[in-house]
């Protein structure tokens, strides 16, 4: 019997966000297939361009191996970028975006209410520096997360995960998931 891991429901969860026509987007579109899940602004100096990149290495090293990367069913894994400044950054500046880095990301915002609620589930942190004025940065966690295609939280990667052992740790949950 596999036990419940405390805590695994605790990130992630049902959300409501845009995409870029407009359109809402749920947590139910990612069901069937896994997904990673970053969070980040398009106007972010350096971390996030930093990590955007190492994702998209790690997703090119994937497809290396056979696994398809993007939106369709029958693809294997979706990478999911959501924007944590709704007030710059339109759904489809986001999609635009994040499609700059790997052509299979889904770009996401939405209204500060449902980035904020979906933040919370992720257990993501998010802070707007309000001293600077329209060139403001935001401050915000920097962690992928690795969703099962049931949509359960399976593992988060941080800043010092290189792109070649998230490929390694993504595979290797894949080739072990049962349902
Ligand atoms: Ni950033």
């Amino acid at each position: 019997m596999r036990p419940k891991t405390v805590g695994k429901a605790a990130i992630g969860g049902p959300f409501e966000l845009v995409d870029a026509d407009g359109k809402v987007f749920t947590e139910q579109q990612l069901l069937g297939r896994w997904s990673i899940v970053y969070f980040g602004f398009t106007m972010c100096p350096d971390i996030c361009p930093e990590e955007l990149t190492k994702l998209s290495e790690a997703l090119q090293i994937l497809q290396k191996h056979g696994r398809t990367i993007g939106s369709d069913d029958t693809y294997t894994l979706t990478p999911v970028f959501i924007s944590i400044d709704p007030e710059r950054d339109s759904p489809a500046r986001s999609d635009e975006y994040a499609k700059n880095f790997h052509a299979g990301f889904i770009g996401l915002s939405g209204s500060m209410d449902q980035v904020q609620a979906t933040a919370k589930s992720y257990r993501v942190y998010f802070s707007k520096d309000e001293t600077s004025g329209d060139d403001y940065l935001v401050d915000h966690s920097i962690i992928t997360y690795l969703m099962d295609p049931k949509g359960n939280f399976s593992e988060f990667y941080g800043k010092n995960a290189t792109a070649a052992e998230i490929a390694a740790r993504i595979e290797g949950k894949m080739l072990a998931y049962r349902e």
